[in-house]
């Protein structure tokens, strides 16, 4: 029987994944656990909750035995501009957490799922169709972090025999969980403002491509993996995976053939566009696709349509 304890379960994956995981595992073998405990969520409500900070590396033991769980999924991290804006932090939270996590998979003998991400990669590294193994020295620090957890989880698997797992993610896109910090974050803030406002200022520029995917894919992406015959995966961790790549004029005309009125501006941060050209514009799956059958449903046109459906309810629009 799987049970499955998820930390940063009420973060932008954890917020969907957990319920996902739910129904396809059993309410009772899907432990959520966050640093914080908010009232009438979903996720605290649906299920096993405990209040646990990934710094705490003797809670998240106590709390893995307790529950006698088999499978650790890792999601606690700070994402990219709010980790260039708190450094330190960052390096604490994203590499102390995964440390605690690998450490009671390694004890518990748990198998282990952590997502590394497009991040991961920097300004030396081949832009288009960015192979699986190749050139990574990303220049922001959750590039860093994301590098050092891919590096650390493969010594995990071939020190330790910890059953290590994981996904590059691209921007994941979502009608969930409110954007909390990405680069990627305007794909996600532009239908809010679409379906709110009618018009959306780019904190991205125009003609800056990255990858992406609707959070969907990337639920099953991560199931589908966990699944996957160990014996088939030569790379376990940090497989590139994406969906779709496009730049903000292009998700503006597609939101544009359901809302005529839709106007885009720009007004560029920066900060994030500097970490948005660091990042390729479009990645190569073919490992994931072949070792473990990696596919996304979901293309620009099906993602806009779902995502102004879906929001239009959430925030009650006529
Ligand atoms: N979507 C993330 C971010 O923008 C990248 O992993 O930070």
């Amino acid at each position: 029987m799987k049970r499955i304890l998820v930390t940063g379960s009420l973060g932008q994956i954890g917020s969907e994944l957990v319920n996902h995981m739910r129904k396809i595992y059993g309410t009772d073998n899907v432990i959520a656990t966050d640093i914080r405990r908010p009232e009438n969520n979903e996720v605290v409500l649906g299920g096993p909750f405990e209040e646990l900070d990934v710094l705490n590396a003797s809670k998240m033991a106590e709390v893995a035995k307790k529950y006698d769980v088999d499978t650790i999924v890792h999601l606690a991290a700070l994402l990219s501009a709010v980790a260039e804006a708190k450094p330190v932090l960052a390096w604490q939270i994203n590499m102390g957490g995964l440390f605690n996590a690998l450490e009671v998979a390694r004890e518990l003998n748990c198998k282990f799922f952590t997502p590394s991400s497009i991040g991961a990669f920097g300004e030396s590294t081949p832009k288009d169709n960015t192979p699986q193994d190749t050139i990574q020295r990303p220049g922001t620090m959750y590039g860093v972090t994301k590098v050092s957890g891919e590096l650390l989880c493969d010594y995990y698997f071939k020190k330790f025999g910890v059953d290590t797992r994981g996904v590059r993610f691209p921007g994941l896109i979502s009608y969930v969980a409110p954007p909390g910090g990405g680069t990627t974050d305007y794909a996600v803030d532009i239908y809010y403002k679409a379906l709110q406002e009618k018009s959306y200022t780019s904190f991205i520029a125009e003609g800056t491509y990255m990858d992406m995917m609707y959070m969907p894919d990337a639920l099953n992406a991560i199931v589908t993996l966990l699944e996957a015959d160990p014996s088939k995966l030569k790379h376990r961790n940090a497989f590139n995976i994406t969906a779709m790549s496009f730049e903000p004029s292009q998700i503006a005309g597609e939101i544009k053939k359901h809302i005529p009125e839709f106007k885009m501006s720009y007004d560029v941060d920066p900060v994030r566009q500097a970490i948005a050209n660091s990042w390729p514009n479009s990645i190569d799956c073919t490992a994931a696709k072949e070792e473990w059958g990696f596919k996304a449903q979901y293309d620009l046109p099906s993602m806009t349509k779902d995502m102004l459906e879906k929001l239009k309810i959430k925030l009650n629009i006529k």
